[in-house]
């Protein structure tokens, strides 16, 4: 059977991922020694587990650690998912970096194995070389007719390199592929033939001169040499799981912009890694193990346990990272209680790390990125109160009431957050614990009451 790997179509496909909370991490902050910053990309304080994290992403990146496990546990908004997605931001574009929620296992069209064996394979990268041809050189001119009904275009475009000139015809696709690229006479560009793709290296040297179409980012390359049209090597990264669904289904990688995976054969699989083991003996790919993080672990249940211990052990398994946030739990599908909800047998694979509630002055710098990160001004007196507020309340609660507080402020027409916009902030939405008090405060009025002597712990914050 004939596998592919898609290559230029996969290349378009990167991680286009919002993370509205964690946006303002930009990295793990630590130094070239691996000792964490006070306060450095994004992330403030909790050094012990940032060191740890940085530690082990050394690993994955000298490709010395695959199938181990770590597990972030502490109390709620204690920065386990913060510092997960620390990891994803200092990981190398290609190792590939996947994140679960593990209740997301439960609610896919699919079995909770296949839920899992998909995350761990979209886990692991397999960096392919291939020879592609391309067309190399700087754009003398673009020239483009249209016709009168504007529907069908036609061009020509004039590149050359310091020894030859060519010229080659345009059709439709490619003209709207130059006018996206916003390609100029010029420009040194890269035009993959099989693909049609065409990548802007920069500005040429020699027109550096005519300033007139040039941003502050503006990159000069020297105009390249020798034949225009030439073989290269590429290299590119994609997935086990890129590389099955490409394979398993007639529609190839569209499934992917779709995400309508479904299960995928077992044979397929097996093959898949065959083919994949043939390539590495034959030096045409490599292996990159990457990382997959569970958030929310003890949601998982006992056959998704046992699942990951076996899985750990395959020839094929990233570095799992899971979060939890509970003390002593029912493990799901049991009647045990087990720390962190997780199986013992589990536990003893992993190496744990905890994360710690934050000091007042950690809760400050907190509190300031992300009023950098939202654009909200807050004045000193209400970072004050928000910073105080936050040992009554928790971290994310208080996050949380940056944003809220700034609508409250704009309605008196006021650009800054004062203490006022917060006390009503805080008056409209309930944190935990006054929640708490008010369902005690309503008993009988609300909906399913409590199940005695089921209460799983979550861990404490003080
Ligand atoms: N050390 C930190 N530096 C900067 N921001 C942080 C830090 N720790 C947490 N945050 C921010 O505080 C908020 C809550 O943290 P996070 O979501 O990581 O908590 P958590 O430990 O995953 O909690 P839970 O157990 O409830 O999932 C997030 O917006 C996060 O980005
Ligand atoms: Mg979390």
């Amino acid at each position: 059977m004939q596998i592919t790997t898609g290559t230029s179509e996969l290349r378009d496909i990167t991680k286009m991922e919002r993370i509205g909370a964690h946006s303002h991490i930009r990295g793990l902050g630590l130094d070239d020694r691996l000792e964490p910053r006070e306060n450095s990309q994004g992330l403030v304080g909790q050094a012990k587990a940032r060191k740890a994290a940085g530690m082990i992403l050394k690993m994955v990146q000298e490709g010395r650690i695959a199938g181990r496990a770590m597990l972030f546990a502490g109390p709620p908004s204690t920065g386990k998912t913060a510092i997960a997605m620390g990891m994803a931001q200092s990981l190398g574009s290609d190792v590939p970096f996947t994140s679960i929620t593990a209740s997301e296992v439960f609610s896919l069209s699919m079995s909770k194995t296949e839920a899992l064996t998909q995350a761990f394979r979209r886990s692991i990268g397999v960096r392919i070389k291939e020879e592609s041809e391309i067309i190399e050189g700087e754009v003398v001119e673009i020239q483009i007719d249209r016709s009168l009904t504007g529907a069908t275009k036609t061009g020509k475009l004039t590149i050359k390199t310091t020894d030859m000139e060519t010229i080659y015809d345009l059709g439709t696709k490619m003209i709207d592929a130059l006018t996206k690229e916003k390609v100029l006479a010029g420009d040194v560009i890269v035009i993959d033939k099989t693909s049609g793709k065409i990548t802007k290296l920069g500005r040429s040297f020699a027109r550096s001169r005519d300033y007139d179409a040039m941003g502050a980012d503006t990159k000069f390359v020297q105009c390249p040499e020798g034949e225009i049209q030439k073989r290269r090597e590429v290299v590119h990264t994609v997935s086990l799981h890129e590389i099955d669904v490409i394979n398993s289904r007639t529609q190839g990688f569209l499934a992917l912009f779709a995400g309508d995976t479904g299960e995928i054969k077992p044979e397929l699989r097996n093959q898949i890694d065959t083919k994949v083991a043939e390539w590495r003996e034959e030096g045409k790919a490599e292996i990159v193990p990457g990382v997959l993080f569970i958030d929310e672990v003890h949601m998982l249940d006992i056959e998704c346990f046992s699942f990951l211990n076996r899985a750990l052990e395959g020839a094929l398994a990233p570095l799992v990272i899971m979060a939890s946030n509970r003390g002593m739990a029912r493990i799901r599908g049991t009647k045990f209680r087990s720390p962190h909800g997780l199986p013992i047998d589990l536990l003893d694979r992993v190496l744990i790390v905890s994360t710690k509630p934050y000091s007042e002055s950690e809760i400050r710098q907190i509190i300031q990125i992300r009023c950098q990160e939202e654009d909200v001004t807050l004045t000193p007196d209400a970072i004050n109160v928000l910073t105080s507020m936050t040992a009554q309340t928790t971290l994310r609660y208080s996050l949380n009431l940056i944003s809220c507080a700034q609508v409250v402020a704009r309605k008196r027409k006021s650009e800054e957050v004062d203490v006022v916009d917060l006390r009503r902030a805080y008056m409209y939405f309930m944190d935990e614990k006054r929640s708490v008090e008010w369902l005690k405060f309503t008993q009988g009025s609300l909906i399913f009451e409590e199940i005695e002597g089921t209460k799983d712990d979550i861990m404490d914050t003080k």
